[in-house]
């Protein structure tokens, strides 16, 4: 990875901006090499470190939604930096505003790392959004094992979010038109495709 990727994890880390993990981060790599999108639509862009990822290990351009006005400023100005804003779109506001206005839109590969307690209402809001042969990962989704790995909910206030998750999980690998895999990689990533 370059110095400036891995010094913009650091401030991230450092500033307490959640940020992907490293192995999720080498799955994205992998992944994106396998399925060279063109179009990749990110949700919940934080400050660009993903997105960064994602342009300079793909020759797609780059859809993101973000609401948080201090990190949309942050991820232009790293965008800028490394001079990929040309292939940047930012849209700036609620993803569940945002997304329902991207119909008639279709993107290669989205990426989810958004408000985990959303997940499940976003679902009919991003499948139609994804093309016939394309891939969706969503990051968070075991949430620090708490999903469907017996770690204790730690707080009253992760409860309904835990819930989402499993609701979330369980309703895309109950759709027969998908194929769903769960990973253990991070804090759990989910993978879905039409099934062809
Ligand atoms: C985990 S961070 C994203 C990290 C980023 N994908 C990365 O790895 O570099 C989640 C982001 O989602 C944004 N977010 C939370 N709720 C949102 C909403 N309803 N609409 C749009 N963005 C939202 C937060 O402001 C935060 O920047």
């Amino acid at each position: 990875m370059d110095e400036f990727l891995i010094n913009l994890e650091k401030f991230a880390r450092q500033n307490n901006i959640p940020v992907i993990l490293g192995d999720t981060k080498d799955y994205l790599i992998n992944l994106l090499a396998e399925t060279k999108p063109n179009t990749i639509l990110e949700i919940g862009m934080a400050i660009g470190y993903s997105g960064s990822v994602m342009l300079k290990n793909s020759q797609a351009n780059l859809t993101c939604i973000e609401a948080s006005k201090p990190n949309i400023a942050l991820a232009k100005e790293n965008f800028m930096v490394q001079g990929l804003s040309e292939r940047v779109e930012i849209i700036e506001g609620d993803c569940m505003q945002e997304l329902p206005k991207l119909k008639g839109r279709k993107f290669d590969f989205i990426f989810l790392d958004g408000p985990k307690g959303k997940y499940l209402e976003m679902i009919d809001m991003i499948l139609p959004l994804l093309n016939d042969d394309g891939v969706w990962v969503s990051d968070n989704v075991l949430f620090r094992g708490m999903v469907r790995d017996g770690e204790p909910v730690p707080a009253p206030r992760f409860v309904v979010t835990v819930q989402v998750l499993r609701d979330f999980l369980d309703t895309l690998e109950n759709n027969p038109n998908l194929d769903t895999q769960v990973l253990h990689i991070g804090d759990g990533l989910s993978v879905t495709k039409f099934k062809r």
